[in-house]
């Protein structure tokens, strides 16, 4: 039970001093022994970074179409949440699902090197992402403090999976340390950005779009590859919109894994709105510990598009 600043406390799995949300109990010491699959398609994230988002837009793009690609029912593919025995269940391909890292991972998605979409989220939306996924699950986590009180759990990294700032810093190193496997790194605010440019000439103006969702998510189709090798600009187009914040929260799926039928994993789907929760003190202790202990990180993160 790890007490927040406020005296509400959050229910916790450790293991080895590694934090672990509590429904991990029954099968995290059996994930470094998990069958992995050559094919497998392998997202990982730190909770709350957009992971089921990149899974869904995964799966389009390894199916080569947006039809006939079923949601999974109350069911999913994290690693370290399900049963060997779901997974072992589920049809190649497969896009599983983690929030471990690299080294915690089955030891077979290196042996058998398995493509990784690693995907970044900036730390100030993510923190209050994280705030309301605690509340949300408070049938697991048996949480109900304040957003004052939560996020000095977050900047100590005392939440399950750790640190973001460690979590971060050590994705980094498995990039740099390990060429020989295939990691593909994304983020939220790259899948979400539409940025303009505008140019004047004489008395008209020409605007251009010059950072697109959908050339992220071509980029992320030709790492995939995919059994029918689609990995066109329209082709691409046609899964950004099927995976848009509205469209996913409309579909039913294993998301909706809530109380009265609220969904769980769509809340916001935005990039800036840490605004309406940072105080200026709070930001300003989110940017020490940025500069505390990220100055040495080369990731940059956008935190307004
Ligand atoms: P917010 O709480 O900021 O809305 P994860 O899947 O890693 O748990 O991440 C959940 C976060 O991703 C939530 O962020 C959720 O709303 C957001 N999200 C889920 N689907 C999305 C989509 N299609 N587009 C944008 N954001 C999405």
């Amino acid at each position: 039970e790890q007490p927040d600043a406020g005296g509400n406390t959050v229910r916790l799995l450790k293991i080895n001093n590694f934090l672990y949300p509590p429904f991990s109990a029954d099968v995290i010491e059996g994930v470094p022994d998990l069958e992995i699959r050559e094919d497998d398609i392998i997202i990982c994230a730190y909770p709350k970074a957009g992971t089921h988002w990149v899974w869904e837009i995964a799966r389009y793009l390894l199916a080569g179409a947006t039809t006939g690609v079923p949601l999974a029912e109350k069911d999913n593919c994290m690693i370290e949440w399900m049963p060997a025995s779901s997974l072992d269940n589920l049809p190649s391909p497969r896009v599983l699902n983690t929030h471990l890292l690299f080294r915690q991972l089955p030891r077979q998605v290196k042996q058998k090197r398995c493509k990784i979409i690693y995907v970044n989220r900036n730390p100030k939306d993510l923190a209050v992402s994280c705030y309301h996924h605690h509340l949300k699950l408070s049938q697991f986590y048996n949480y109900e403090g304040t957003w004052d009180d939560f996020l000095p759990l977050f900047l100590n990294g005392q939440l399950d999976y750790g640190s973001w700032f460690d979590y971060v810093k050590d994705w980094e190193k498995t990039v740099q340390d390990n060429p020989d496997v295939p990691i593909y790194v994304t983020s939220y605010e790259k899948l979400k950005q539409v940025r303009y440019v505008s140019s004047r000439h004489g008395v008209s103006w020409t605007v251009r779009v010059v950072k697109n969702p959908v050339d992220e998510i071509t980029e992320l189709s030709q790492f995939i590859g995919g059994s029918s090798g689609r990995c066109d600009r329209q082709f691409a187009a046609r899964v950004e919109e099927k995976c848009s914040f509205r469209s996913m929260k409309s579909r039913k799926g294993w998301f909706d894994m809530s109380n009265e039928g609220e969904a769980i994993m769509y809340r916001k789907g935005e990039v800036g709105d840490w605004k309406n929760w940072f105080s200026v003190l709070q930001n300003e202790a989110m940017d020490g510990y940025l500069k505390q202990y990220m100055s040495d990180a080369k990731t940059k993160f956008l935190y307004d598009l």
